[in-house]
């Protein structure tokens, strides 16, 4: 034999496509699964709780049964948020097309949030760029990423028994993007698990307490806004520096869309 010749083919690129697809597949299923089931279990658990604290009642406060009672009150609640998230996550589709300003946002939804937070020893910052141009889309859905963002946040810390949350905004003028954010000074993310988190019904809160759905629901919303998300965690501050806690960075686009809606 003198030589031989063959075609090399670099599939990075295809494969990384491929394991997107069946990722967004496997959402599109549990979205259309939610939808169908939620509703139907959504009544029977509602007819439970009634039934539950109606019976209440009937006992005195202290009694065994009472407390039965309270602990199917009490999980029947935590079955009906579960089913409560399905929903939200089965109305992914349609979206509107609107200017959003993301710093009313973020203060928005400080400013709902920030009393319950501060009563659990959360300090809150806030370092909003004043410069901060519009972005188009969905500023409902916007709304939603921002309040899950400081509701993962505040978990990491509740454990702690407090710590500090910052948020905040920028204007990258360069690169044409908005970026936001969200640092915490919480328990942080495991390496292990970092690369699932964003995986639907992935947590590691107990049962009642957290869906998983938030950041799988949150990642869909900014892809669908040409938006990407990085998480950071331990911090990796100026000069080499590392604080422990998390930080996700939402990085939107404004420029094209912006024209873009202006036709
Ligand atoms: N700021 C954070 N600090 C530490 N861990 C985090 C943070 N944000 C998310 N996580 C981890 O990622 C997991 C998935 O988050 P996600 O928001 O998708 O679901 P969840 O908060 O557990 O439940 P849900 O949001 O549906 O109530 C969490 O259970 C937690 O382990
Ligand atoms: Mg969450």
């Amino acid at each position: 034999m003198i030589g031989s010749e063959g075609i090399a083919k670099d599939l990075t690129r295809l494969k990384t496509m491929m394991e997107q697809l069946v990722s967004s597949e496997k959402m599109a299923t549990v979205g259309q699964m939610a939808a169908g089931i939620a509703h139907e279990i959504n009544t029977p658990l509602g007819i439970i709780l009634g039934y539950a604290q109606l019976m209440m009642d009937d006992f005195a406060k202290d009694s065994e049964t009472y407390q039965n009672l309270e602990v199917i009150e009490r999980q029947t609640q935590a079955s009906r948020k579960i089913v409560a998230d399905l929903l939200k996550y089965s109305r992914q589709s349609g979206s509107a097309r609107e200017p959003i300003n993301l710093n009313e946002i973020i203060n928005d939804a400080v400013a709902i949030t920030e009393h319950s937070l501060n009563l659990n020893h959360v300090k809150v910052g806030l370092q909003l760029a004043g410069d901060l141009p519009a972005l188009v889309g969905d500023p409902e859905k916007m709304r939603q990423v921002v309040v899950n963002m400081i509701n993962n946040a505040y978990h990491a810390m509740e454990a702690q028994g407090g710590g500090a949350l910052i948020l905040r905004t920028r204007f990258h003028a360069e690169a044409g993007k908005v970026i936001a954010e969200f640092q915490d000074s919480g328990h942080g993310i495991p390496e292990s698990i970092k690369s699932r988190i964003f995986d639907p019904f992935f947590t590691t809160k107990p049962v009642g307490k957290g869906t998983g759905l938030g950041l799988s629901v949150s990642y869909g919303i900014i892809r669908e806004h040409g938006g990407a998300i990085e998480i950071e965690s331990p911090v990796q501050g100026p000069g080499g520096t590392v604080t422990p806690g998390t930080l996700f960075r939402l990085i939107l686009p404004v420029a094209v869309e912006t024209a873009a809606i202006k036709e």
